[in-house]
Order: structure tokens, then sequence, then C-alpha cells
């Protein structure tokens, strides 16, 4: 009886999670069905607008798994959900094998916020510029090695020394993306409103940053290439 238990619930884990990541897109077909995707995200997945996630050589399993969130309400996105409502399976694995055969945008160079205290005394360009390069430092360095104080995960363990990401694994690739997207998407981990779905390790791991740590790291991987 236990050993039939299990044999169900291992073919029904099946069917819900990996029995997507196999099926091939078709890369073609995804590039006509983006055609309704280009005014947000960019012809080529490379969105114009800071708030908007690059696509571009995002690793499929990650794409997919995000449309299918979007799509059952899991997650917590009011623009982009009703998007998601419309694709079927195979929508979907086109759609992913587009975006990720194209090559993601480099960003410009950072330049500092302006600050949001009106009252404060105008910085000198060499003040911004050394504020800007402390902020890409601890970055780095939360990257690289997380914060023991706090207990906040070194990010390199799962996105990679290169912030590739894990394409088996469905890690998402964060390097180039806008920092601003960044920003927005690790404080909705934070606050518990990106996703529905408790078990998210980035929900723990997100919860234990402040918003420097944020501000920082978001900085730094948006420079990396
Ligand atoms: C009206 C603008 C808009 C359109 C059109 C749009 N999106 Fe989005 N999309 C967004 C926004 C905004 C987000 C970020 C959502 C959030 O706040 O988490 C997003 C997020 C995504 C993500 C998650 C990216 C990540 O890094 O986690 C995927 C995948 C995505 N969109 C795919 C698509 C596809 C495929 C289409 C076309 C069928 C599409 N989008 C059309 C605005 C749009
Ligand atoms: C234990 C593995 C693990 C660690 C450590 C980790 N992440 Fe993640 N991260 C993930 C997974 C898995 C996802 C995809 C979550 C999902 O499906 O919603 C993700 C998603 C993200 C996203 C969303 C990307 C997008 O396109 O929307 C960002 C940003 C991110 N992580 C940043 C970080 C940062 C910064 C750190 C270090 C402070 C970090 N991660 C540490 C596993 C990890």
């Amino acid at each position: 009886m236990i050993k039939k238990l299990l044999t169900v619930s291992v073919s029904v884990a099946l069917l819900s999670g990996s029995g997507f990541v196999y099926a091939q897109g078709n890369a073609t077909a995804g590039k006509t069905k983006a055609a309704m995707c280009a005014g947000c995200h960019g012809d080529d997945g490379n969105s114009a607008m800071p708030g908007f996630p690059k696509l571009a050589g995002q690793h499929p399993g990650y794409l997919v798994k995000q449309l299918q969130a979007f799509k059952e309400g899991n997650r917590i996105a009011p623009m982009m959900a009703p998007l998601a409502l419309g694709l079927d399976e195979a929508d979907m694995q086109d759609l992913a094998a587009y975006y990720a055969g194209s090559k993601i945008s480099a960003n410009p160079a950072p330049t500092l916020p302006v600050s949001d205290d009106d009252d404060a005394p105008e910085k000198t360009d060499e003040q911004k510029k050394a504020e800007l390069a402390k902020l890409i430092a601890d970055g780095s360095d939360l990257y690289r090695n997380g914060k023991l104080s706090t207990g906040v995960s070194a990010c390199i363990a799962c996105h990679g020394p290169h912030a590739e990401g894990n394409k088996p694994a469905s890690y998402p690739n964060l390097h180039s993306q806008h920092a601003d997207y960044l920003v927005k998407t690790l404080t909705d981990f934070k606050t518990g409103s990106r996703t529905k779905n408790r078990e998210n390790m980035m929900h723990m791991i997100a919860a234990k940053m402040s918003d420097a740590d944020i501000k920082a790291v978001s900085l730094y991987i948006s420079t990396i290439k």
C-alpha cells in the first residue's frame, strides 16, 4: 500500500513539475508570439524600461515556471498576470525558447540616484563617485560572502560566480538585469508580496536583508556583464 502511494505521488510530482521542463519550445513560433510582449519587455527581451524585467538570455525552465505562477495566481503581479492567463503550455515553452536564445544587453554605467532628502547639502561629483563605488563594493561582498551577522546566504551559491544562475535547476540568471527591477522584486520577496508560495527560498533569504543590502546587491548585479 505504501509502495503504491509512493508511486502515485512520484508520478503526480513528475506531471506537475518536470513535465513542462522536458518539453522543447519552438523559438521561431515563440518570436511570433512575443509580439504581444514587446511593448513592455522589448522586441528581443531587453526591456527599455528599468522597472520591467529583461527576459533575454533567461533560462527557459525559469521563464516557464514564472509564467505558470502568474497564470495560477501564485506570483502576484497585477500588470503581468492577466497576460499569462491566455497562454497555454506550448505558448509558454515557445516564448521561453525564444527569449532564452536572445542575448541580454549590458546596462549603461550606473549613476547614483538623486537623494530623497531635499534639505541634504548638494554632493560633489567626487562624493557621488565614492558613494557609488562603496555601494557596489558592499553589494559584491554580500553577493559573494553573504552576511554572517544577519544570516543572509551568499547569492553565489545558487546564482553562480557570474550571476548566470543554474540552468538545470532553473535558478534564474541575474546578471545585467535592471537594478530597479531587482530592487523591486527583492523587496517584494522581503515583504512576502511576490509570491503566495511560502516555501519559496527567496522569501527566507530576502527577509533577512536590509533595504541597504537590497540596494547594494541589486546595483552590483546590474553591472555584471
Ligand atoms: C503591460 C506590460 C507587460 C506586458 C505586455 C508583458 N509583461 Fe511580462 N512583466 C511585466 C512586469 C511589470 C513584470 C514584473 C512583475 C513583477 O512585478 O513581479 C513582468 C514579468 C515577467 C516575467 C518574469 C521575469 C522574471 O525575471 O521573473 C516573465 C517571464 C514575463 N513577464 C513574460 C512575459 C511574456 C511572455 C509576455 C507576453 C505574452 C509579457 N511578459 C508581457 C510587464 C509586462
Ligand atoms: C538556495 C539558493 C538561492 C540563494 C542562496 C539565493 N537565491 Fe535568489 N533565487 C533562487 C531561486 C530558486 C529563485 C527563483 C524563485 C522563484 O521561482 O520565484 C531565485 C530568484 C531570485 C531573484 C528573482 C529574479 C527575477 O528575475 O525575478 C533575485 C533578484 C534573486 N534571486 C537574488 C538573490 C540574491 C541577491 C541572493 C543573495 C542575497 C540570492 N538570490 C540567493 C535561489 C537562491
